[in-house]
């Protein structure tokens, strides 16, 4: 049976931990140009919907490095532009290809592709969920620390798709996350009700009632891509979240801020945090590309 990855919950503890491991070979071994063949004869279509840089490189690298064929296709390029239904061109594309990795607004959108495509389809970010993303940041806090037992993420800003995912991820690991948000932007009960073990998210509105204790401090845009007509009002409701060196005055001092990029840089975080030497935002980039390689091999093998 073809498997997919739309919210993140297809992957059971085990099988992100067998990722980890997966993904440190990948990531060791790329230097050395020893690529797998496991994608060999395989194409696949990679729908943006939305811009991308991270994302969309790192997918294509990945399954060409894993000795595929990536096609990129520019959601304004192709006939669902001009209304072509996701279930003609699901079954149209099943007949070409061997996966779709997309990019849109609607999860319902990805949903439905995944339900008419015959071969796996990859959730690249849609306006509930970011799964790659909270894959790779696991990996990346995994990484630096050895291991994920005992670690407290803080989330600050908006509870927007990543921070929907970072919610489902630590409830899958069993990580404690504590997110700060305005009233009206935190986390809806959309995402809660995905959430097994309700013990292990705590929301506020408050940051520093949780920066003493973080071991890994994160944030993201405050508008994100489709909310850009309500810049001015949240920039406004969002200051307060700002991350800067005042909010963090009473972190532990070796926190790791981590983003998942792009930054409005003095938006909602400072250069000096930013560029900071807690920051792993470009180790957390760059894994992407690790971590994605490694979600294909489990999507593809066996
Ligand atoms: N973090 C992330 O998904 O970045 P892109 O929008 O550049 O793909
Ligand atoms: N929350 C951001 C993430 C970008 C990678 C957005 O959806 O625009």
């Amino acid at each position: 049976m073809k498997k997919d990855f739309l919210t993140g919950r297809e992957l059971r503890e085990q099988d992100i931990y067998h990722l980890f491991d997966l993904t440190k070979t990948y990531k060791t071994s790329r230097r050395k140009k020893r690529f797998t063949s496991l994608l060999k004869n395989h194409t696949i279509g990679l729908i943006f919907n939305k811009p991308s840089t991270r994302t969309r490189v790192s997918f294509q690298l990945a399954v060409e490095e894993l000795g595929g064929r990536a096609l990129y296709l520019s959601g304004d390029t192709i006939q669902t532009s001009r209304g072509e239904t996701v279930k003609d061109t699901a079954s149209v594309l099943s007949r070409y290809l061997d996966g779709l990795v997309i990019r849109t607004y609607k999860q319902e959108e990805v949903e439905e592709y995944a339900q008419w495509c015959l071969f796996p389809v990859i959730n690249a970010l849609t306006d509930f969920l970011h799964p790659c993303q909270a894959l790779a940041d696991y990996f990346t806090i995994w990484e630096l620390n050895g291991t994920l037992k005992d670690i407290k993420l803080l989330y600050i800003g908006d509870s927007n798709n990543v921070c929907n995912s970072l919610i489902i991820g630590a409830d899958i690991l069993g990580v404690k996350i504590m997110v700060a948000s305005p009233e009206n932007y935190q986390p809806r009960d959309e995402v809660l009700s995905l959430v097994k073990n309700r013990d292990i998210v705590v929301v506020d509105t408050d940051p520093l009632k949780f920066v003493p204790e973080a071991d890994v401090i994160y944030t993201d845009t405050w508008i994100s891509m489709g909310d850009e007509k309500e810049v001015e009002e949240r920039k406004k409701i969002f200051q307060p979240y700002q991350v800067n060196k005042k909010l963090l005055a009473e972190a532990k001092k070796n926190f790791i801020f981590m983003h998942c990029l792009p930054a409005h840089r003095n938006w909602e975080v400072t250069d000096e945090v930013i560029d900071s030497k807690n920051s792993v935002v470009y180790q957390q980039a760059e894994n992407r590309l690790h971590c994605q390689k490694s979600l294909l091999h489990f999507l593809y093998s066996g």
